[in-house]
């Protein structure tokens, strides 16, 4: 019915951070919640949308119908969204590590007295860039976000071209806007047509709005 518009879609979202081990008591993270992409997963599956959550370790629970595919590093997320598609839309919430270690030792590494241990580190894998040059694998409709400190629409503006995704959710994390970890969210949706700017709302809102505007956008293309 009209309450459960998404019913049929399929939709992928990436949330919480990767872990990327040194050894196995170590690792490597960013810093991620999870509230927002879990929000998002929530939001979707409320739609009517079937959602494959691919998370990193978050204290979020999982929200109701939506299935969680739990991973730790970059390499598994990615992955499990390859294995999750076809999917009509993604969206990756995701604060992917940059980089892993190149040989993770298999035992702990242990103090010496001599110098510190040195890492060497290699690229993880774009998720969002993949799944947008995924040929005829690609999702419709590819969301991404760009947490940015300056120039937030021209930053991510650039951003959206250089991954090839379709939307771009740039949100301002500049310290003092409490962004991280906390509940309050602005979002500037840069799409093909330009920018749209949101007022400052809470995570579970910004996830709201935009389930409406990708079923929204899917409705156009149904008429
Ligand atoms: O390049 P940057 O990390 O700023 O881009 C952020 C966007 O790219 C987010 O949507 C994030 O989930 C996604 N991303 C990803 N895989 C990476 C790095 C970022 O999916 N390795």
């Amino acid at each position: 019915g009209t309450d459960r518009p998404l019913a049929g879609r399929r939709a992928l979202v990436t949330s919480g951070p990767t872990y990327e081990p040194i050894d196995p008591v170590r690792y490597i993270a960013n810093r991620s919640s999870g509230k927002q992409g879990h929000a998002i997963a929530a939001a979707l599956a409320r739609l009517g949308a079937h959602v494959t959550l691919v998370s990193g370790p978050t204290r979020e629970p999982t929200p109701p119908g939506v299935t969680l595919v739990p991973i730790e590093t970059a390499v598994e997320m990615l992955a499990a969204c390859r294995a999750a598609l076809p999917a009509d839309v993604a969206v990756c919430a995701a604060a992917v590590a940059d980089w892993r270690v190149a040989e993770a030792a298999g035992q702990k590494v242990k103090k010496t007295g001599g110098a510190p241990p040195t890492l060497s580190l290699i690229e993880n894998p774009d998720i969002l860039a993949t799944l947008s040059a995924a040929g005829p694998d690609r999702p419709r409709l590819v969301v991404g976000f760009a947490a940015e400190t300056e120039n937030v629409v021209a930053h991510a503006t650039e951003k959206r071209r250089r991954k090839g995704c379709d939307w771009i959710l740039a949100n301002d994390v500049a310290p003092e806007t409490g962004t991280f970890g906390g509940d309050a969210n602005t979002i500037h949706l840069i799409d093909a047509a330009g920018v749209e700017h949101w007022p400052t709302s809470t995570k579970l809102a910004v996830a709201e709005r935009l389930a409406r505007r990708i079923d929204a956008y899917f409705g156009e293309g149904k008429a």
